[in-house]
């Protein structure tokens, strides 16, 4: 076993882990973290991205050893003080969801994509960098719409990711 410490949602935490352990199965199983959800496995859903030091990244096939020092946001580190992340606001608005399996990691990515990007998205961009996020309820067109409007309200003075341990 080994000792990986690292911060998430802003706390510093550690854990004994198997040098396999993968960094989703440490959010989930061992600082139950269950918003992160495991789709595929195989890095092809998006179910599973979190943010490692601000950038997206995919917990499935990220193991856990390699973020010791690290800091990693996942969507329980989004909403502050009961506020939700105006990125999460605009897909409750514009019902960018249906079952709700995919959407953690659709959040995750789309406040991503704003960071890399930029607050004016257009439907192209918004296709485009979303290829690696799959969901098979929704047909994506009120995602889309979602993740325009969050990027939008997230230029207007959303709140900074935490990335710091508290
Ligand atoms: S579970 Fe990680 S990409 Fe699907
Ligand atoms: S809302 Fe069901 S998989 Fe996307």
């Amino acid at each position: 076993m080994t000792t990986v410490s690292l911060t998430v949602n802003g706390k510093a935490v550690s854990a004994n882990v198997d040098p396999r352990t993968l960094l989703v199965q440490l959010l989930r199983e061992n600082l139950r973290l269950t918003g992160t959800h495991v789709g595929c496995d195989t890095s092809q859903c998006g179910a599973c991205v979190v943010h490692l030091d601000g950038k997206a990244v995919k917990s499935c096939t990220t193991l856990a050893v390699a973020v010791d020092g690290a800091s990693v946001t996942t969507i329980e580190g989004l909403a502050h003080d009961g506020t939700l992340h105006p990125m999460q606001e605009a897909f409750r608005e514009h019902h960018g969801l249906q079952c709700g399996f995919c959407t953690p990691g659709m959040i995750m990515a789309a406040v991503d994509m704003v960071n890399r990007r930029g607050h004016q998205l257009d439907e192209k961009t918004i296709r485009e960098d979303l290829d690696g996020n799959i969901c098979r309820c929704t047909g994506y067109h009120n995602i889309v719409k979602a993740i325009a409007a969050g990027a939008e309200a997230m230029g207007k003075g959303a709140a900074p990711v935490r990335q710091a341990a508290e």
